[in-house]
C-alpha cells in the first residue's frame, strides 16, 4: 500500500494513491456485504437496523454530498436522494417503507458518484481548507463507508438462520492463539497526560483538539473481560440480584428479559451461540462481546471493580510513560500491522484474550485496539475547545447524558477508522454492536474480590 499521510512523507501524489486505496477497499468490502440476494437486501431483519440496500445507498449519498458537491463543487447528481438517505429525517425502523433505490440501482448510483470522487481527488489540492486539508474530506467518506460496513456486519449478524455470507465472500483470516504469561492487572500512576488530538490529520471532530487531563492512579485489567470470566457472573445469579445494577440498568434488565448476552443460548450445562449463522460453543477465552453498558456496569460492580472512565482508557492506551507523549495507538505511532491487532473484519470474530503482546501499550495493556469495542463509564461528552466539524450532526447532537462512549474499536473494524484518539457512541441499552468491556479499579482501593 502506498505511505500513509500521517508520516513523513508529504508527495500529495502519494497521498492521492493513499487515498484512492482506501476508497477502493472499503468499496469492495460494501459489496462483498451487500452480495446476497435482493430479497435479503431489501429486508428488515431488526427494527435496530437499515434494509442493507439502505446503508448501500447511503454511503454513496454522503459521499455526493461531501465530496462531489462540497468539495468538488460540482452539480448534484441527485439532489432527490439526499432527504432519503438522510439518516436524520428517517429512523432505522421507518427506513424499509421508503421508495429505496433497488440493489441495481444503488450499486448504479454509488459507481456513478465514485468516478466523480475520483476526478475530483485528482484534481483538489489537498491544503488550503480545514476540509481538504491533507485530504480530510476523503478519510472522512473512507471512514464513514468503512462504520457502515461494520454496521451491515451487525445486519447479518442479525439475520437468523443464515448460513454466513461472509465465510464466503470474505477470507477469514487466522488468528493468534497467544497464550504466554501477564500479571491480571495493570497499576497506571497518577498524573497528566494528553486526551485527544489536533495532529492527526482524519481524527474527526470529537476527537479534538488535544488537551491535558490529570488522572489519579488506577488500575486497569491487562485483557478485556472473557466469555468465561462473564459466565461466572451468570452463575452466581448476576442477572437476578438488583444489588449490581444501577436503578435503570435493574429496570431495563427485568423489562427486556435479559438473561445472557445476546446471541447466548442454554444448552445443558454450556452456554451456545449463534455467530453469523452458524452455531457453536460459547469459548471461553474470547473476550464477552453483544453487552450492553449495564451488564458491563453491572458485571465491573459484581467484581468489585469498575469501568474505566474515557480518560483513563485513552491514558491506558496511549500514554508512554518514558517521553511523556500520547502516541497513536498502544504499539507507538505505526498504522496498524496484521501483528498488532484484530482489525478489518475477515476473521468474524474477536481473537482469544490476551493475543497480541506486540500490540501492548508501553505498561502492557492488551488489546485495546480491536477485538470489541469497550464500553467506558463516561457520557459522550466534548472536549474542552470543540468545534462540530464539518457538519454538527456528525458528533455535536448526540453530546449529553443519553449515549455512552465506547473506545478501541473490535475486530469489525477497518484500520482506517481507528485510532486511540477515535470515539464511538450508543444508547446504554444497545447489545447488537461488537461491543465488550474491560474493567478498572482506584490505585487506592483495595481488591474486593
Ligand atoms: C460513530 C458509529 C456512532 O453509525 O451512528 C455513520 C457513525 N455517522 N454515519 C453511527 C456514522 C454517520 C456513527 N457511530
Ligand atoms: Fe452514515
Amino acid at each position: 500500500m502506498p505511505d500513509n499521510p500521517h508520516g513523513s512523507d508529504t508527495d500529495p501524489e502519494n497521498l492521492r494513491a493513499f487515498i484512492a486505496a482506501g476508497l477502493e477497499r472499503a468499496r469492495m468490502r460494501t459489496h462483498a456485504l451487500t452480495a446476497c440476494d435482493e430479497e435479503d437486501l431489501l429486508k428488515q431483519h431488526s427494527p435496530l437496523m437499515s434494509p442493507l440496500v439502505w446503508d448501500l445507498a447511503h454511503v454513496g449519498s454522503q459521499e455526493e454530498i461531501w465530496l462531489v458537491r462540497d468539495v468538488g463543487k460540482m452539480e448534484p447528481l441527485r439532489c432527490d436522494l439526499d432527504q432519503m438517505y438522510d439518516a436524520f429525517q428517517h429512523p432505522r425502523s421507518a427506513r424499509p417503507s421508503l421508495p429505496l433505490l433497488s440493489p441495481v440501482e444503488a450499486r448504479k448510483y454509488i459507481a456513478e458518484v465514485r468516478t466523480k470522487a475520483l476526478d475530483i481527488l485528482d484534481r483538489t489540492p489537498l491544503e488550503g481548507s480545514p476540509l481538504v486539508d491533507r485530504g480530510f474530506a476523503f478519510g472522512m467518506i473512507i471512514q464513514h463507508e468503512q462504520q457502515h460496513d461494520e454496521t451491515m456486519l451487525a445486519t447479518h449478524q442479525l439475520r437468523v438462520g443464515v448460513p454466513v455470507l461472509q465465510a464466503r465472500a470474505l477470507p477469514a483470516s487466522v488468528l493468534p492463539t497467544g497464550r504466554d504469561s501477564f500479571a491480571k492487572e495493570v497499576l497506571v500512576p497518577a498524573g497528566p497526560f494528553i486526551m485527544g488530538t489536533s495532529a492527526e490529520p482524519w481524527a474527526l471532530d470529537n476527537e479534538r483538539p488535544a488537551h491535558e487531563v490529570d488522572v489519579p492512579g488506577y488500575w486497569i485489567d491487562t485483557i478485556p473481560v472473557t466469555n468465561g470470566a462473564y459466565w461466572s457472573f451468570i452463575d452466581d445469579g448476576g442477572y437476578r440480584n438488583p444489588r449490581w445494577w444501577t436503578a435503570q440498568g435493574w429496570a431495563h434488565v427485568r423489562e427486556a428479559g435479559l438473561v445472557a448476552p445476546k446471541y447466548w443460548e442454554r444448552n445443558g450445562d454450556r452456554w451456545i451461540r449463534t455467530r453469523f449463522g452458524v452455531v457453536e460453543l460459547v469459548p471461553e477465552d474470547e473476550p464477552v462481546q453483544h453487552v450492553c453498558w449495564f451488564e458491563a456496569d453491572a458485571y465491573a460492580r459484581w467484581a468489585g471493580r469498575r469501568l474505566p472512565t474515557e480518560a483513563e482508557w485513552e491514558k491506558a492506551a496511549r500514554h508512554d510513560p518514558r517521553s511523556g507523549r500520547s502516541r497513536r495507538y498502544p504499539w507507538g505511532d505505526e498504522d496498524p500491522a496484521p501483528h498488532h491487532a484484530n482489525l478489518g473484519g475477515s476473521a468474524l470474530r474477536p481473537s482469544p484474550a490476551g493475543s497480541y503482546p506486540g500490540g501492548a501499550s508501553p505498561l502492557g495493556v492488551r488489546q485495546l485496539i480491536g477485538d470489541v469495542w469497550e464500553w467506558v463509564s463516561s457520557d459522550f461528552r466534548p472536549y474542552p475547545g470543540f468545534n462540530a466539524f464539518p457538519y454538527q450532526e456528525y458528533s455535536e447532537v448526540f453530546f449529553g447524558p443519553d449515549y455512552k462512549v465506547l473506545r478501541g474499536g473490535s475486530w469489525a473494524v477497518d484500520p482506517a477508522a481507528c485510532r486511540g484518539t477515535f470515539r464511538n457512541w450508543d444508547y446504554p441499552v444497545r447489545r447488537q454492536i461488537f461491543a465488550g468491556f474491560r474493567t478498572a479499579r482506584d490505585a487506592s482501593q483495595t481488591m474486593v474480590r
